[in-house]
């Protein structure tokens, strides 16, 4: 395993720690609200802090850019992304679907990804050329080649509802062209489901790059194809995304074109 992934992966148990203990009562866990429907709890920054000191510890003149920190030497040639618990609406009610997500992004180019998932103790690691794993496994999206016969992930709009509409009219058409549609509640283990074939595909409207980094990353390595709305590079900038095999994300792409409205596809300066 490259080095960095390795501290990575440290700095990715020790927040899955803090989590598992924190899920055996999470009635007493105190949460604040950030914005509407968005919640902060005490367990997301404590995991971010435990992931930020075990990464500062390693590699102190790295820039750092948390979820719920911000930024830290935002000028540094090597930067961390990191949302410590993905699916924080999942893990306050008790729903055991949410994970850790930590990214390297080096000169803008991200080179290693950890996606871990505490319930099921499952790491999902790349380091770009170098393929992905699940459990030190090497994973592949599928090769289903069409869209019907495909199982798709997808994450509703339940904060911002600007673009409600639109994403309705993409479900509507992503239910009749699928074999069905999953809403599990965290963007960065869609894609690892994507990427260890447990789904043929995954879009969302206005992710975080912390939701999407690392996946991202997972997702190419494993064979995907990870694009925004056109296919192009946005996504990590727009947060709107599309990742599936890659038969399966040309005929996603098709299926989601008719409803693009122009603040949804690749801005002009991308
Ligand atoms: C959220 C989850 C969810 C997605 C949201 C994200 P959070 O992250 O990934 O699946 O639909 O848009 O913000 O807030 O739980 O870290
Ligand atoms: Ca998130
Ligand atoms: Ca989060």
């Amino acid at each position: 395993m490259h080095p960095m992934l390795s501290i990575a992966v440290k700095a990715a148990r020790e927040a899955g720690r803090i989590i598992n203990r924190a899920s055996q009562d999470v009635g007493s866990i105190s949460i604040q609200t950030k914005n509407y429907n968005d919640f902060v709890s005490e367990v997301d920054r404590s995991a971010e802090q435990a992931i930020i000191d075990v990464l500062k510890d390693a590699y102190p003149d790295h820039g750092f850019w948390g979820e719920e920190s911000g930024h830290d030497n935002h000028e540094a040639d090597n930067i961390w992304i990191i949302d410590p618990l993905d699916g924080t609406t999942n893990f306050l009610h008790g729903f055991p679907q949410y994970c850790i997500s930590i990214a390297l992004q080096q000169k803008g180019v991200l080179t290693q990804a950890v996606i871990y998932d505490p319930v099921r103790n499952d790491l999902f690691t790349a380091t770009k050329g170098r393929g992905a794993f699940l459990n030190d496994k090497r994973i592949r999206v599928t090769n289903r080649s069409k869209l019907q016969d495909s199982l798709i992930a997808t994450g509703f709009p339940f904060r911002d509802f600007t673009h409600l509409d639109t994403y309705l009219g993409m479900l509507k058409d992503m239910i009749k062209k699928t074999t069905g549609i999953r809403r599990p509640g965290s963007a960065a283990l869609d894609l690892a489901y994507v990427a260890v074939g447990w789904v043929d595909g995954f879009f969302e409207i206005n992710l975080s790059p912390w939701d999407i980094a690392a996946g991202g990353l997972i997702v190419q390595e494993a064979g995907g194809i990870v694009g925004d709305f056109e296919g192009n590079e946005s996504w990590i900038e727009t947060g709107n995304i599309v990742a599936a095999n890659p038969k399966v994300f040309a005929q996603m792409l098709q299926t989601l074109n008719p409803h693009l409205t122009d603040a949804l596809k690749t801005p002009k300066n991308a």
